[in-house]
Order: structure tokens, then sequence, then C-alpha cells
């Protein structure tokens, strides 16, 4: 059995909680409750991760692996799933790391609040996380929308989980707003069972 370190609320841990359910591996891996931050890390898998990060999977026959692009790479091969096809690999790759740095921009935002002491927070640098945020959702809308139409691949996921953040996190955001056809394209991914069964708690 390998070991998960995750939090219900991280965006990077649903990524790989929705691959396990989409390539039918939940059964082969055990959830360990991780909480914190750089300032709180004491409930964070230190030893499996140096950073201090989650998702951390520490797998049946090797050391610990981590961060979640690795680790989803890992148990789509794992699987043979398929879901970073070679014929487009550059392209999932590319829009994984969009979502990503969405999601990065976003927990930032969150953490600036729940890490940072009142007086010195700094409320241009938090609008400025958005506006990456932004520019991320309008690239996407610009760009990806035939590839999120396309055979499920791991880029979608990645968008799904990012997109589920935005509504958990910073619901008053609106990042609907102006983004039609990407919101309707997540409305109905949002149904599929894996996304259902891995919507973010706190
Ligand atoms: C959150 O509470 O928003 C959160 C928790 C863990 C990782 C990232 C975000």
């Amino acid at each position: 059995m390998m070991q998960l370190y995750d939090n219900p609320a991280s965006p990077f841990c649903r990524k790989v909680q929705v691959l396990l359910h989409e390539t039918g591996q939940t059964g082969d891996v055990e959830t360990v409750y991780a909480v914190g931050h750089p300032l709180a890390p004491e409930k964070m898998p230190l030893a499996q991760n140096p950073l201090g990060k989650i998702p951390a999977l520490v797998r049946e026959d090797g050391p610990a692996i981590y961060d979640s692009r690795v680790i989803c790479r890992f148990l789509d091969a794992r699987a043979g799933a398929g879901l970073y096809p070679e014929s487009h690999l550059w392209d999932v790759l590319t829009l994984e790391a969009t979502a990503d740095g969405i999601m990065d921009a976003a927990v930032l935002m969150v953490y600036e609040v729940r890490a940072r002491p009142e007086e010195l927070r700094y409320q241009a640098w938090v609008d400025a996380q958005w506006d990456k945020v932004a520019r991320g959702l309008d690239a996407i809308g610009a760009r990806w929308m035939g590839h999120l139409a396309g055979r499920l691949d791991m880029g979608q996921i990645a968008i799904a989980c990012a997109l589920g953040y935005l509504d958990f996190r910073h619901d008053a955001r609106g990042w609907r707003q102006g983004r039609n056809e990407l919101a309707a394209w997540y409305e109905e991914f949002a149904k599929r069972p894996s996304m259902v069964a891995t919507v973010p708690t706190a």
C-alpha cells in the first residue's frame, strides 16, 4: 500500500485524487492527513519531502516522490492510463503547468491572510496574484478550449482542480464573469464521479 500525504482543501492534492479515481487506483493508496505552511510545518511530511510540501507519495518500492506533477506522472505510468499521451505531451504539460500556476497564485492569496500578520499584508501584491490567475484563465479561453473538448488527459484534470479551488476559496472574485465557454466546460467536467468524490473541504 502506498501512502499519500494529503489535505482535502489542496488543489494540488486533488489532482492526485482525481487521477486515482479516473485510473482505478484509489484502493492502492492510504491517505495521510497533513496540514500546515512554512511557519507551521510540524504536521507536514518533512521526513518524506524536505520542502515540507504536499502532496508527497511514499511508494511501495522506492523513496517518497513529491510535487503533484511528478506524482501524477508516476501514477499514470503505473496504471498505463495514457493521461500524458505522447502525441500531445508538450500541450498537456503546458496546460498542467498553467493550472498549477493558477493554483500557486490562488493558494498564495489564501496564505497571505492565513499566515501573515495583518499589519504586514500588502494588498497590491495579493491583487497581482489575482491578475496572474485572470491572465491564466484568459489564456485558457483563448488557446485551450479545443484541447479541453478532447479526450481526457492530465491537463484537463489540472484545470478543473484549479477552477474548483477558485470556487472554494475565491468565489467572490467571480472567475466566470466574461468566461462563459470555460464556465460551461467546467460545469460538465465537474459532474465526473472523480470530481464529485473529491470536492474540496476545509
Ligand atoms: C487551503 O486551505 O486552501 C489549502 C490547504 C492546503 C494546501 C493548499 C491550500
